[in-house]
């Protein structure tokens, strides 16, 4: 805390404060300028700045001021390329900038529990530590540039479905394990300068006002002294969400809580200190942006942006299918390409909501293809669809006719233009039919038939996809997609994305579709853990396409795994060589098995990517370096990260379901802190730890002196009595021994003895 900030505390009055705990507008902070405090703007979002021209208001349905639309989330979740974010979120930053931004409302780190969300596309990926990394790496470009993250939406904002009412039910090892290690990552890693909460309430308690989350989490564990800002109009009591940290309460003025606090703090019944702690943390915030802005550059470069646009772009398709080595095209072996789908002309590129950007400019996929033939193969296009849910005849004849007398048909199809957008969830992931049947009329007439895809979040593909020998997954992948998939269907690019999400074959194979969407203001989390390919992986139910799958032009060969133990921590190392004739780049992908366990465990867990760049022939060595924390689980009855000695594999491979090459070895960790022992703890429990094993074992020594059926604690005793809590043990074995005592009361003088002896 500098002295600047404190002085400047000082010198407010209670008035004064209580006011800058809340925006000036929509997206300002208060200014005070007989004080000297500027105020700071914010804007969003996820994958570029969107600044309404009107800047107090939303501006959600209307054209914002041009910025660079980079890939949405769910592309750059794709790229698995934490450089490439970096760069993007450089990018981001300096568009901030030159847009007078000094936060920039974004990155969207949620997990996709369903792919109805409607607001998957804004976030990376079903996996937490992939989100984290990548979110982190994005927060260290943006602010390198002097402009702060608001990492959001914290947390188990998973849904559309009620959001701003709505009830996530999570047990606390899943919100651990799946639902905020995302956060955690990027929080120690890269210190963003804000967090936002989200809009729904966690167990019954708004995230504003959870001090569970806000304080005893984010603040207490993770040590966060940056700014808890609330999503728009998430908060609902002022009183409590001040108390649990929530600092800055958007938008603004919000004059009637200002009103409010002032009140409180004379009333007695806020503390002044609680004020003041969340004003220092807006006024640090303040003198941060407005220093770092001022040695930032505040331009950019609208070609070289668009540049990047195009190149992350590329980074992030995933080649799903090609069989028969239908890609590339080579130009020399097709002469005539039938172009068909309307978004082949008319891109969809972003999804709807806060994220929805207004392009510097746009490339058109048709045109980008026209461009790379340049007349050596000659282009022809239908337009193949205009409303989804019918099939037009003329539309699909003409494509047929065109697919027909082609050496080749690419089709564009995706997500109808609004399915995908901030407010609402979709209710299926399947095509629309008037694509669908597209797509059957022209393969049945022309085999040699790609399907790119433009859409934001999984799809099922069971109608069709086998009478196609290629799919491309485009995303929704910003203002420079279509140069990008132009230059991988042509093999300018050689494709390297990988799914950062599950496909599965249909619906009701993803674990959350009992209760998902379930408009009763609850989302009950009971998949727990098991989200993603967890869930299928645990089941042993194929997928469409596994989670971390995505093809290339070229091939990799994993060789020598070494795993290395130093104590508590494994360092990992294999070659991979690209074996094939064309350059690539292969994302190499560390998971972690646990082969005995206490608490039930997934049968792998990613704990480790890199992409690496390889020319043809070449080898690279690739590394990891694995701690505890990668071998734990969340132990909610001990409320800390438990890593358990024994054995585990480490599986490393080209997806979840391509494992190349594994190792199995035993690990030691420390057992840490024992249990806590209760009324009830079970034999099991007493047992696990040494000063209440040798306890419980005197004792039952004491017991059996009374009794004839004597209990001994052997392996196979152990198996019935393991789970009998000590004081039903007593119950039943110990009548003898109690006399006028209670079982109850023996066991608290037991738990007394053994608690004394450890302190
Ligand atoms: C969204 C946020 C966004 C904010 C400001 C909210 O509705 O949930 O993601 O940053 O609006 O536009």
């Amino acid at each position: 805390m500098s002295n600047v900030v404190n002085d400047l505390l000082s010198s407010l009055t209670l008035e004064e404060k209580a006011s800058l705990v809340a925006g000036a507008d929509m997206w300002k902070t208060r200014d005070i300028p007989r004080a000297g405090i500027p105020s700071i703007a914010m804007f969003d979002g996820t994958n570029g700045v969107r600044k309404p021209a009107s800047t107090n208001e939303m501006g959600l349905f209307t054209e914002n001021i041009p910025a660079t639309s980079f890939p949405t989330g769910v592309a750059l979740g794709s790229s698995w390329n934490a450089e490439l974010l970096y760069e993007v979120g450089a990018a981001l930053g300096r568009e901030s900038l030159a847009l007078d931004t000094q936060i920039l409302l974004g990155p969207g780190v949620n997990m996709k529990r369903s792919p109805l969300g409607g607001r998957n596309f804004e976030y990376y990926s079903e996996d937490p530590v992939l989100s984290g990394e990548l979110g982190a790496a994005m927060v260290k470009g943006l602010q390198s540039m002097g402009v702060g993250a608001s990492v959001k939406h914290f947390a188990c904002n998973n849904q559309e479905t009620e959001k701003m009412i709505s009830n996530s039910v999570v047990d606390e090892r899943t919100l651990r394990e799946i639902y905020l290690t995302a956060f955690e990552i990027i929080v120690k890693k890269a210190d963003p300068w804000t967090v936002m909460c989200s809009y729904n309430q966690l167990n019954g308690t708004y995230t504003s006002e959870h001090e569970h989350l806000l304080k005893d989490i984010l603040r207490d564990e993770w040590h966060y002294d940056g700014v808890v800002m609330s999503d728009w109009t998430a908060v609902y009591d002022r009183l409590k969400a001040l108390r649990a940290g929530l600092d800055l309460e958007m938008p603004g003025p919000a004059s009637y809580n200002a009103a409010k606090l002032a009140a409180a703090v004379r009333s007695g019944e806020l503390e002044e200190e609680t004020l003041n702690a969340s004003v220092r943390r807006i006024l640090t915030l303040v003198e941060k942006t407005t220093a770092a802005a001022k040695s930032a550059e505040g331009t950019w470069d609208v070609e070289a942006h668009h540049a990047l646009a195009r190149k992350a772009a590329a980074e992030s398709i995933v080649l799903l299918k090609n069989e028969n080595g239908t890609l590339p095209i080579g130009m020399n072996e097709t002469k005539s390409i039938a172009v068909i789908g309307q978004k082949a002309k008319k891109p969809r590129f972003q999804g709807g909501g806060s994220a929805r950007v207004t392009p510097t400019k746009l490339d058109i996929p048709y045109d980008e293809m026209e461009i790379i033939t340049n007349g050596k193969t000659s282009l022809s296009f239908a337009e193949g669809y205009r409303n989804d849910n019918v099939p037009d005849e003329a539309l699909i004849e003409e494509s047929v006719r065109i697919a027909k007398s082609s050496d080749l048909a690419v089709i564009f199809a995706g997500q109808p233009e609004g399915t995908e957008s901030e407010g609402y969830d979709s209710n299926a992931i399947d095509l629309p039919p008037a694509q669908v049947e597209l797509i059957k009329a022209v393969s049945a007439v022309q085999p040699r038939c790609v399907v790119v895809l433009c859409n934001g979040t999984a799809l099922a593909m069971k109608e069709w996809i086998d009478r196609v020998p290629a799919v491309v997954e485009l995303w929704l992948s910003g203002q420079g997609s279509g140069a990008a998939i132009a230059g991988v269907l042509f093999g300018h690019v050689n494709p390297s994305g990988k799914l950062s999400e599950t496909f599965p074959v249909k619906l009701s194979d993803n674990p959350s579709y009992l209760t998902f969407g379930d408009g009763n203001h609850q989302a009950v989390y009971s998949e727990g853990i098991f989200t993603g390919y967890r869930y299928y992986d645990k089941k042993e139910l194929d997928p469409l396409f596994p989670f971390g799958h995505g093809l290339s032009y070229t091939t990799f060969e994993y060789r020598d795994l070494k795993v290395t133990i130093q104590g508590d921590k494994a360092a990992v190392e294999c070659q991979v060589h690209n074996t094939g004739s064309m350059e690539g780049k292969e994302v190499v992908q560390l998971y972690v098995h646990d082969e005995a366990s206490r608490l039930i465990r997934p049968v792998k867990e990613l704990k480790g990517f890199a992409k690496i760049p390889l020319q043809p022939g070449e080898t690279k060595t690739v590394t990891f370096a694995l701690e505890p924390r990668d071998f734990s689980y969340f132990d909610p009855k001990q409320n800390r990260w438990v890593a358990e000695t024994g054995a585990f594999t480490i599986m490393v491979g080209s997806s979840s379901r391509d494992i190349r090459l594994s190792s199995r070895m035993n690990l030691t960790f420390e057992p840490g802190p024992a249990p806590e022992l209760g009324l009830y703890s079970l034999i099991a429990d007493w047992m696990a730890a040494p000063n209440s094993r040798e306890a419980l074992l005197l004792f039952i020594e004491e017991m059996n002196r009374h009794i004839t059926d004597k209990i001994a604690l052997d392996d196979q005793s152990m198996a019935f009595l393991g789970d009998f809590p000590l004081v039903k043990l007593i119950q039943l074995y110990g009548q003898e021994m109690l006399q006028d005592r209670s079982p109850e009361s023996v066991v608290q003088e037991l738990i007394k003895q053994v608690n004394g002896k450890q302190a």
